[in-house]
């Protein structure tokens, strides 16, 4: 059986910097090795966007410094915090899709993970965080979908192209998540894994079942009435562990540390 790790929204800052009193870095890195040694059998790890709070080179330094220091292969996405020019400013040897997309379809025994990238730009606008998939990354998840042959399709993508019922975070999701539910829909078996909202999630949207993953930093509040993205409290982070079964997937999710109670503070920025 084979073994996936996940880690989502580390929005890692430059030292010193911290969101609502958190410190995403000392976060992520305790996340990190609490999952790295519990799970050594683990084929990958992958970071599901959001993985710098500013998109900034000096913080994709800090974060490529830590994950040097670990030999699991790590499959990195990006989510509306991030720059993609930036990240590829320190990430060097990333390699994208024939578009400048930093986008993945990696075939394992029974399974194929599909890796999206949301990030709406560039330009980018700092106001309106919503993802989104252009044309050419449409037709891309396309051929990526159609190449898993009788593999099953893991799909990774930061926004939720569905609406959670948190008005904040639906209101930044992904444009048109509605045409992309209908492409990974029509390949059965699917199962759509996101992050973004930074809680613990699961359903099924026009037939595709989703889980998303909660943050190895600051967490979301669950909120069905206010827009207001940037509401968030310090609770435990988070890492996830997907077990591949030959005919499906299992996901866990496993906090690590607790942290006292406090009522909800704004983070800048949003989600
Ligand atoms: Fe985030």
């Amino acid at each position: 059986m084979q073994k996936l790790l996940v880690i989502s929204d580390p929005h890692i800052c430059e030292p010193g910097e911290k969101i609502i009193g958190l410190d995403p870095k000392a976060r992520f890195e305790r996340v990190l090795d609490a999952a790295t040694t519990a799970h050594p059998d683990a084929t990958a790890l992958i970071l599901l966007g959001d993985l710098t709070h500013n998109g900034l080179a000096s913080e994709y330094e800090v974060l490529h410094s830590i994950l040097e220091k670990k030999t699991i292969p790590v499959i990195p996405m990006l989510g509306n915090h991030d720059r993609r020019e930036a990240f590829r400013e320190i990430f060097t040897s990333t390699k994208t899709d024939e578009n400048g997309f930093l986008q993945y379809a990696i075939d394992l025994p029974g399974h194929r993970v599909i890796t999206l990238d949301t990030l709406d730009g560039p330009p980018y606008d700092d106001v309106h965080h919503s993802g989104r998939l252009c044309p050419d990354r449409m037709t891309w998840l396309a051929r990526a979908l159609a190449g898993s042959e009788d593999r099953m399709p893991l799909v990774f993508m930061h926004h939720p192209p569905f609406e959670t019922g948190i008005v904040g975070m639906d209101n930044i999701n992904l444009t048109d998540g509605h045409a992309v539910l209908t492409l990974i829909a029509a390949k059965r078996r699917a199962h759509l894994f996101c992050g973004h909202v930074h809680r613990t999630i699961s359903g099924s949207t026009q037939g595709v079942p989703w889980t998303i993953f909660k943050s190895s930093a600051h967490q979301g509040v669950l909120d069905l009435e206010t827009n207001d993205s940037s509401l968030s409290v310090d609770e435990p982070g988070a890492y996830g562990v997907l077990l591949l079964r030959p005919y499906g997937v299992v996901a866990h999710s496993e906090d690590v540390g607790a942290a006292p109670a406090k009522p909800p503070e704004r983070a800048s920025g949003s989600g």
